[in-house]
């Protein structure tokens, strides 16, 4: 056994199934064949050494990315990312992308009655520290409508997306909020079942809310082993 096998791997089912049939596209896009093995080359198993060299810097506040301030609730959202051991994944990339408090994303797809933000994009990037943390600010996103069935609505949500240190370990999930009642009736979270789905809910943390500014909610980020936070297939 290698080094890198030596890890305590996930509970079955901690992960959600490339097919859910309540996740109306999963149904389309699973694979219906065993998957065929590829041997990993340096292509896979390598990536830029520094990945701001080729990205460019963090960009971690979402509400100045134009003249004005954006509209909605702003917040502070931040936590760890860690692996099976819960020690520190430093330097790693995080991107993020998420609706506008609306509810609307600026995508020529996303055409449903919510106002665009001509002071929100809904992109970001940030770096982890030494320490594996990071932090953004932005504004909550808002539910929207999608057309998997009928009166479906997203809950409140932010994708994020760990690009780790070779483009073959890239890992995508989506944050929830605690508040939300729709997370419990959508299939997409739905998909990776409870007790794990309690993992993809960020925890609002009055510590570190910033008074007369930004509520905080935290979001830690575990990489693979028994407490992984659950990533899209
Ligand atoms: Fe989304």
């Amino acid at each position: 056994m290698t080094e890198s096998t030596l890890y305590r791997p996930e509970e079955p089912g901690a992960q959600p199934p490339s097919l859910f049939a309540p996740y109306g596209s999963t149904v389309k896009r699973a694979p219906s064949l065993k998957p065929i093995f590829i041997p990993q080359t340096l292509t896979e198993t390598t990536g830029p050494n520094a990945w701001a060299d080729l990205m460019g810097e963090s960009l971690a506040d979402l509400t100045t990315q134009h003249k004005g301030v954006p509209l909605g609730q702003r917040i502070v959202v931040g936590g760890r990312v860690m692996d099976d051991e819960h020690r520190p994944v430093a330097n790693t990339v995080i991107e993020i992308w998420q609706a506008n408090s609306a509810g609307r994303y600026i995508h020529v797809r996303d055409n449903w009655d919510a106002p665009l933000d001509p002071n929100f994009t809904g992109a970001g990037r940030v770096i982890t520290d030494a320490e594996g943390r990071y932090q953004f600010i932005t504004v909550r996103p808002g539910a929207y409508p999608w057309g998997n069935h009928y009166n479906a609505w997203r809950p409140a949500h932010i994708h994020l997306s760990l690009l780790g240190p070779a483009f073959a370990t890239r890992l995508v999930t989506q944050m929830y909020f605690p508040d939300d009642p729709l997370i419990e009736i959508d299939p997409i979270a739905n998909a990776t079942p409870m007790p794990y789905r309690q993992r993809l809910v960020a925890r609002f943390d009055i510590e570190t809310t910033r008074p007369n500014w930004a509520l905080s909610y935290l979001f830690d980020i575990v990489l693979r082993g028994r407490d992984a936070t659950p990533m899209e297939g």
